[in-house]
């Protein structure tokens, strides 16, 4: 990020003091990226932490529980998330793993306990 604003900032300097012309010609039109549009947002609240998610994320692996409709039985309609009694901590781990397909387990959580 900051070597991209330091490529811009002469630019803008110059820009400031009226060296550079104003562009003449129409600039092109910005890549259209509505990768994301048909995906939602999801709440999982583990015991009182809220975490976010996408919904695309959790299906990569359709075989888990947060993966399936299986967790549609932890829905709260109310709060409008998914509610589990689990470790947050740990959790932080396992929606890792979702989004990056890795598992690291920390060095002071037990693996059993993972399981
Ligand atoms: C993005 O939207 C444009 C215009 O609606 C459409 O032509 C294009 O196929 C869409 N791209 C994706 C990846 O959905
Ligand atoms: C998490 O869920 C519990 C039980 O449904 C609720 O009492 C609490 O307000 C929720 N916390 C957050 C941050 O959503």
């Amino acid at each position: 990020m900051a070597a991209g604003v330091a490529t811009w900032l002469p630019f803008a300097r110059a820009a400031a003091v009226g060296w550079l012309p104003l562009a003449k010609k129409t600039m092109p039109k910005p890549p259209v990226d509505n990768s994301s549009r048909s995906d939602e947002i999801l709440f999982v609240n583990v015991s009182g932490v809220r975490f976010q998610t996408w919904k695309n994320t959790l299906d990569r692996y359709p075989d888990t529980l947060l993966g399936s409709s299986e967790k549609e039985f932890f829905y709260n309609e109310d709060l409008q998330e998914y509610f589990f009694d689990r470790d947050p901590e740990m959790f932080r781990h396992i929606l890792n793993f979702y989004r990056t397909g890795k598992l690291h387990y920390p060095r002071l959580e037990c693996v059993q306990a993972f399981d």
